[in-house]
């Protein structure tokens, strides 16, 4: 079927930050002649006002996804196939405006402003999610001035309290994340938390969303950001600094009672300790102890003894993206305002390098997202997110 022609408002060619294989920063070319997606059938096309970053980028760009093989250089091939193929535009967390629609899609959509759930689901059902793979990585992201999205991921949240930079810091490959690692360990009201890369892009969301369901999360994280994760919604704020006294120094922070379920997005050597945090004494638990692992900030590999976990029943949860079911749930929330963005800064979308070194260095009060605004759009939706000095 063929892709519904550019509205006159829409030009041919737009600027993007094309991804021309694997490698270092530099695989990142800045491109001004890029030609603009046409919406497909059932699609809707976005005129990109603000893009989150995520670690992805970074990890699809190195290769740094292995899989069966240790140390293999890849990307995400759960289907059998690799889906990066280059060129490919990356960014995940799209928010923007519909400016066109392809066939099937009500021209009442135009002008809608919304968030993309970023999923490129391998099938319709809503409560299962077999392939993660997303926009930027298996098809053209939001590092662009346009994308074409399905219109039944383009979510519509009008809420004028938000910015779009805002909403694009909310998008769902951290929340998503968060709250799928959450239902995978069926985490319940009243239940002690483990919250670890707590000042990230998925601990941010995963604090307000133990909060949302009456959890209560313990952050780990570093003492500069104490108040900031505090103030968010974290009971305590436990450094990651001295491993040795770690489990010592959560079990106070708790009053002595064993961490529930851990969320962990760390790994390497911290694992072993995030277990700790949950059998030492089984007397006092009432519930199974539970892992749910997304992320491996900390190292890939980890040093586990399987009689640990097996005799202590520890459940262990793989989580990549979630569901339909859950996207939505998630948005519901954004539009009732239950969740706040946590947007730490905003750069222009030519300055794309220097956000990514930003992202890696991490300075002491770094908390949550940053945003890439199209230069197009720099004035309208970026500058007053700007790091001081680079408005
Ligand atoms: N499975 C999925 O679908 C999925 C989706 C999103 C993200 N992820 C993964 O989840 C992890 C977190 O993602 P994110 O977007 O939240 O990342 P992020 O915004 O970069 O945050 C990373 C967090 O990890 C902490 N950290 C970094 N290095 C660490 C270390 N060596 N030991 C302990 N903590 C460390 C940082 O804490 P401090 O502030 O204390 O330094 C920071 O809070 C990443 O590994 C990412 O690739 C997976």
């Amino acid at each position: 079927m063929a892709s519904a022609p550019l509205p006159d408002t829409v030009p041919e060619t737009m600027a993007a930050m094309v991804l021309t294989g694997h490698g270092k920063i530099d695989k990142l070319v800045y491109r001004q002649d890029v030609p603009t997606p046409r919406p497909g059938p059932g699609e809707v096309l976005v005129q990109v006002t603000a893009t989150a970053k995520n670690n992805t980028d970074r990890k699809a760009r190195e290769g740094l996804y292995p899989t069966k093989e240790k140390g293999e250089v890849t990307s995400f091939a759960m289907g059998g196939e690799a889906t990066l193929t280059f060129p490919r535009i990356q960014g995940a967390d799209v928010a923007g405006r519909v400016v066109a629609v392809g066939e099937g899609v009500e021209a009442g959509r135009i002008g809608e402003r919304g968030l993309l759930d970023f999923n490129l689901y391998p099938d319709a059902r809503r409560d299962i999610n077999l392939m993660p793979d997303y926009y930027g990585h298996g098809a053209d992201g939001g590092f662009a001035e346009y994308v074409a999205v399905p219109s039944d991921q383009f979510h519509h949240v009008p809420n004028p309290e938000l910015a779009d930079a805002e909403l694009a810091a909310m998008g769902m490959c951290s929340y998503q994340t968060a709250y799928h690692m959450m239902t995978s360990a069926r985490v319940g009201a009243g239940e002690r938390v483990l919250v670890t890369g707590a000042s990230g892009g998925v601990g941010t969301a995963l604090i307000q969303l133990c909060r949302i369901v009456g959890a209560i999360p313990y952050a780990v994280s570093q003492p500069e950001k104490a108040d900031a994760l505090l103030s968010l919604g974290a009971e305590a704020v436990i450094d990651r600094g001295d491993l040795a006294t770690f489990v010592e120094r959560t079990l106070a922070a708790t009053g002595g009672a064993p961490i529930d379920a851990v969320m962990d997005l760390v790994g390497g050597e911290m694992t072993d300790r995030f277990i700790d945090t949950m059998i030492g004494d089984m007397k006092a638990r009432s519930t199974y102890p539970r892992l749910s692992i997304a992320g491996a900030s900390g190292g890939n590999l980890s040093e586990i003894m399987w009689t640990r976990i097996y005799l202590y029943q520890v459940q262990i949860f793989g989580v990549s993206h979630g569901t339909r079911e859950e996207a939505e749930q998630l948005v519901a929330w954004i539009r009732g305002g239950d969740l706040k963005p946590v947007l730490h800064a905003a750069f222009k979308l030519s300055e794309l390098h220097d956000a990514e070194r930003y992202f890696v260095a991490r300075d002491s009060n770094y908390l949550g997202k940053i945003v890439i605004v199209p230069d197009s759009q720099w004035n309208a939706h970026g500058a007053r997110f700007a790091l001081e000095g680079n408005a």
